[in-house]
């Protein structure tokens, strides 16, 4: 992204503040860090992912990723007489590749739909899967918005809701006081406090509105079932807001079918654990994690872990059933990835080259609880689907673990 370019998303971001009346949700700031029309992260040229990029995603260290979301996928549409899936922010295309590729080779025509909101990345997208098989791509088409509703097919978002701005609380309990309840967001610095080096603005929090602190009192209530510290003074709680309008929108489309949602993140009682009181934002520039979420605004990936349990909930209230939720390494093993790596390793003359240790590094690194095994989860949000026994979350459910009674 040019100077330039990154100096008019600042110059946006000020004249937001200063529209707001000087005050700016910090959603509305990730919002703009990430989507502003030309500037934002997702919305500038420069592709994020891989070796040149910013970040890489599961999809990237193994092709057999793909090939078990295929498995799952297919195991749906064969159970329910439909062709369609429809990915959510499908990146560099890969996995997409990847799965219109395990369809084509055992001959399962399947109808690939795609929601982008980068211009960039859906020219990305038609590149790639383009160059894996023209007739896959044949069966790619791009949508500008939401099919309408009665959808029958799989969803799938791989790591999209991590990428939705979240609006930040901040709890506040000084000894002998009340608890206070405020709302983070941004202000601009008195000039004197601007530096040429740091963003012209900085976190101011207001005092929230009180259909807010009983949000908040009631999900602390709920965490609190689990572990019995109080939240410190400064903890930072981050609502998926956006994410859960989101899934109330497509649970309004899909008729029949899996919603299966892919990312990091935890149940809320692990999520809103008194000792992450920091939260979970997070950045991501050129392969190195940082906390500076203000700075860089468009050059820089900003983050959140998902809160799992929100997720689940308000699908359920919108009538949909929870028919799985596991840590990845469980999803993969399930899918069989180890059987997959150990056909692959006996057809190979030598495991001792290159390529064949850094397939199985790739196994290593999607299965191991330090790396991204445990960590990322698998939530398998469905309709219509009553009977059917996923492959995937066969054994290691942790549907339980979510306490949906609680929270
Ligand atoms: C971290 S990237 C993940 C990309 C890809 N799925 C992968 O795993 O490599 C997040 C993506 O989600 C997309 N995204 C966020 N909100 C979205 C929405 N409401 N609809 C479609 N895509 C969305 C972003 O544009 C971005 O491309």
């Amino acid at each position: 992204m040019s100077m330039s370019s990154h100096q008019s998303l600042s110059d946006l971001i000020r004249l937001e503040i200063q529209k707001a009346s000087g005050w700016l949700g910090f959603d509305r700031f990730m919002g703009m860090a990430l989507y502003a029309p030309g500037h934002g992260y997702y919305s500038g040229h420069r592709s994020p992912f891989g070796a040149q990029g910013d970040f890489v995603t599961a999809p990237a260290i193994s092709p057999w990723y793909g090939d078990c979301l295929a498995r799952q996928i297919i195991q749906v549409l064969d159970t329910i007489g439909s062709d369609q899936v429809l990915e959510f922010g499908a990146g560099d295309g890969r996995l997409a590749a990847q799965i219109l590729n395990y369809a084509e080779q055992i001959k399962r025509p399947i109808g690939y739909q795609i929601i982008e909101l980068s211009a960039g990345l859906k020219k990305q997208q038609q590149d790639r899967i383009g160059q894996a098989s023209a007739d896959a791509f044949a069966q790619v088409s791009w949508l500008e918005r939401l099919p309408d509703p009665g959808f029958r097919g799989v969803m799938l978002a791989h790591e999209v809701l991590d990428a939705m701005p979240v609006r930040l609380f901040v709890h506040r309990c000084e000894p002998q006081a009340q608890v206070q309840w405020f709302e983070r967001g941004l202000g601009l610095k008195a000039s004197g406090q601007a530096r040429d080096d740091s963003p012209p603005w900085q976190f101011v929090d207001r005092l929230c509105d009180p259909s807010w602190a009983i949000r908040l009192e009631a999900l602390k209530h709920a965490c609190q079932q689990q572990w019995q510290e109080d939240w410190p003074d400064g903890m930072i709680i981050e609502w998926h807001e956006q994410a859960q309008a989101w899934i109330r929108s497509l649970a309004g489309v899909l008729e029949q079918g899996l919603l299966l949602l892919i990312d990091y993140g935890f149940p809320a009682h692990e999520y809103y654990l008194p000792q992450r009181e920091e939260g979970t934002l997070m950045t991501h520039r050129q392969h190195r994690a940082g906390t500076e979420v203000l700075a860089h605004p468009g050059e820089q990936d900003v983050s959140v872990h998902v809160d799992f349990t929100s997720m689940a909930r308000v699908a359920l209230e919108e009538g949909m059933n929870l028919s799985g939720y596991c840590a990845q390494a469980r999803f993969l093993m399930n899918m069989g990835l180890l059987d997959i790596a150990s056909s692959w390793a006996q057809s190979q003359g030598n495991l001792n080259s290159v390529q064949a240790m850094s397939q199985l590094a790739g196994v290593q690194k999607l299965l191991s609880e330090a790396e991204m095994g445990e960590l990322f989860k698998f939530m398998a949000l469905s309709r219509g689907l009553e009977n059917l026994d996923l492959i995937g979350f066969r054994q290691g459910d942790r549907s339980g673990r979510l306490g949906l009674q609680a929270c």
